[in-house]
């Protein structure tokens, strides 16, 4: 499509579980539409890794306020950066990964990153593709597209392994997503759900050219009816 800028305002919503291809088709999306793109969990990846480096528990939300509240968390051109570093390869760890689930369970810290997210996308003018969880559901509840991905579970095992270009137990990496998902999906503060203006769409028989096909498709309807 190559629409260019100016074509589509406001933000694309692309919430759903690990490994369901939300950043594949949300940085095709960007490219497509020349949108800006924003990776939520890379938001709640570097503050994890915050309370790492500062040796703080996990578990305690008053601590982890305190240490991430200090910090800037911001992205560009699909990389991450932590008080102006490029903390982009650091984050994607496991060890980053399982503390970015605990960090995201915190209230206080959801309530920082949620500010962050919507200060960004008003930084470049309110117009962005959005991946997540609670995207559609509490950072931007009036996008006026928003799309639930999923996938089988074993097949976003599959995608992860590849993903990681190493072979770790493939049980070990279905285990480990699965209990992500239970986590996102069962917290007290925004759990991720689909809402129920959300298209959802399910990639398991999907290739991205595909999935971005069907997007685009609804980006056209919506822009349509708007
Ligand atoms: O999408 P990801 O795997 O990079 O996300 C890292 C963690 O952050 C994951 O446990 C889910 C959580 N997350 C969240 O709670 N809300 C978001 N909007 C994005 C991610």
């Amino acid at each position: 499509m190559r629409a260019g800028a100016g074509w589509w305002s406001g933000v694309i919503a692309i919430d759903g579980p690990a490994a369901s291809g939300k950043s594949t088709l949300a940085r095709r999306l960007s490219e497509e539409l020349g949108l800006a793109w924003l990776d939520t969990g890379a938001f709640y990846r570097a503050a994890a890794l915050a309370v790492l480096r500062a040796g703080g528990d996990l578990d305690d939300e008053k601590g982890a306020v305190g240490v991430v509240g200090r910090r800037v968390i911001s992205q560009d051109g699909g990389r991450t950066f932590l008080d102006g570093e490029d903390v982009e390869t650091e984050i994607r760890t496991p060890r980053v990964t399982e503390a970015a689930s605990k960090v995201a369970v915190l209230p206080g810290v959801r309530d920082i990153m949620v500010q962050s997210q919507r200060r960004w996308v008003e930084e470049r003018g309110g117009s962005a593709v959005v991946e997540g969880r609670d995207i559609g559901s509490v950072v931007f509840p009036d996008a006026p597209l928003k799309v639930f991905l999923t996938a089988d579970s074993d097949e976003r095992a599959r995608r992860r392994l590849a993903e990681l270009g190493h072979a770790p137990e493939a049980s070990a990496v279905q285990e480990s997503l699965t209990r992500r998902d239970r986590k996102d999906a069962t917290r007290a503060t925004s759990p991720m759900r689909r809402m129920p203006d959300a298209v959802e769409i399910n990639t398991t028989d999907l290739g991205p050219d595909e999935a971005v096909g069907r997007v685009l498709g609804l980006v056209r309807a919506t822009r349509a009816a708007r």
